[in-house]
C-alpha cells in the first residue's frame, strides 16, 4: 500500500470533526499519485458522498469537459476537496470542519508534490491567498514555495451562473502553458542547486 493510500485509508476512518457522524462515505480525492498538476474543490456533495470519490455530479461532469479541453484525462492529475466529508444540505464548509481537515490536504500535497494546484473556488482559493477575492485574482498564478497555485471559479459556480462559464473555460486554457513554466522553473531549480553543490 503506498504512503498516499494509507492516508485515503486514514481519512475514510476519521472523527476529527462531527461531519462524519452524517456522511456516507467520505471522499479521500483520486487520481495520478505523481500527478503535475492538481486540482481541489470544497467538499463533496451528495453524489460524492454517495460514491466516496470527487467530482462526480454535475459539476464533476463539467470538470471533465475542461479537462477534455486541454487534453487531459482525471488519471493524469489529482483531485481532492478542502475537506473529505459532505456538510449536511452542502452549506458552506465551517473554519473548524476546515481546520480539522487540513493536515489531510497538507499531506496529501506533500506525497503528490505537484508542480501545479488549480484551486477551484474560494475555500480552496483561501487556502494560498487568505484574503484575496476570487473575482479578483482567478486566472492569476502565484508561487508559493516551489509550487504554483492557480486560483479558478468553482465548476459550480460557472453552472449556476452563465456568465462565468466563459471565464471558467478561459482560465483552464492557459494550464498546459503554466504547466510548461513550472516544469522549467522547477529544472532550473535544479541547475542551481546541482551548480551550487559542485562548488562545494
Ligand atoms: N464540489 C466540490 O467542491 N467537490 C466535489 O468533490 C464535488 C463538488
Amino acid at each position: 500500500m503506498s504512503e498516499l493510500e494509507a492516508l485515503a485509508a486514514e481519512i475514510v476512518r476519521c472523527t476529527r470533526c462531527l461531519l462524519h457522524q452524517g456522511r456516507t462515505r467520505a471522499v479521500p480525492g483520486e487520481g495520478a499519485e505523481n500527478a503535475d498538476i492538481m486540482f481541489i474543490g470544497e467538499a463533496p456533495g451528495f453524489h460524492e458522498d454517495q460514491q466516496g470519490r470527487p467530482f462526480v455530479g454535475a459539476a464533476g461532469r463539467f470538470l471533465d469537459e475542461l479537462l477534455g479541453s486541454i487534453n487531459l484525462e482525471r488519471s493524469q492529475v489529482f483531485i481532492a476537496n478542502v475537506i473529505k466529508c459532505r456538510p449536511p444540505g452542502n452549506r458552506d464548509p465551517l473554519p473548524d470542519e476546515i481546520e480539522a481537515c487540513k493536515l489531510f490536504l497538507d499531506r496529501q500535497i506533500e506525497l503528490i508534490q505537484p508542480r501545479l494546484i488549480v484551486t477551484l473556488g474560494r475555500f480552496s482559493m483561501a487556502r494560498a491567498f487568505p484574503k484575496a477575492r476570487i473575482s479578483h485574482i482567478h486566472g492569476q498564478p502565484r508561487k508559493i514555495g516551489g509550487i504554483v497555485y492557480y486560483p479558478m471559479y468553482h465548476p459550480a459556480a460557472a453552472l449556476h451562473q452563465p456568465s462565468l462559464r466563459r471565464i471558467v473555460e478561459e482560465d483552464m486554457q492557459r494550464i498546459p502553458e503554466l504547466l510548461e513554466q513550472a516544469a522549467r522553473m522547477s529544472e532550473t531549480a535544479l541547475l542551481v542547486e546541482a551548480e551550487q553543490l559542485s562548488l562545494f
